[in-house]
């Protein structure tokens, strides 16, 4: 299968992408000091799928959140991506579909979505250059 290069020099603090990535959408977002800070304050247990912010994403670039675009309830695209969509009450994704909302690290935190949203295979080639797949 394909892999895809996205450039990300482009994204801002707290800007986010969307691309395609086989066939799905997928998600790149730079975040901000303060929603690194969000996420990281939430406690483990508290979460439907555990996992930190530095699972889910790369040492030393836990900036860049990188998940597919795909609602793990029944695959909706999320919201809070594109300039000027809601975010949802978690500051991260919102699935406009059934209600899911996703905070800053793309966990599900409300909703009915079982897990968060996949983070794919993917590698900084650069410090701008992200290979997916
Ligand atoms: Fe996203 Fe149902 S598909 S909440």
């Amino acid at each position: 299968l394909a892999s895809i290069e996205v450039d990300v020099s482009q994204i801002q603090p707290g800007q986010a992408i969307k691309t395609i990535f086989r066939k799905q959408p997928l998600f790149v977002r730079h975040l901000t000091p303060q929603e690194i800070k969000e996420a990281d304050a939430v406690p483990l247990d508290s979460l439907r799928d555990p996992q930190t912010l530095e699972e889910r994403t790369k040492a030393g670039k836990t900036q860049w959140l990188i998940t597919m675009g795909v609602c793990t309830h029944l695959g909706c695209v999320p919201l809070g991506a594109a300039e000027g969509e809601v975010k949802g009450e978690f500051g991260g994704y919102f699935c406009p579909c059934h209600g899911s909302h996703y905070d800053t690290a793309a966990r599900i935190r409300k909703g009915p979505a079982p897990t968060n949203l996949e983070v794919p295979e993917y590698n900084f080639t650069s410090d701008t250059v992200v290979q997916v797949g």
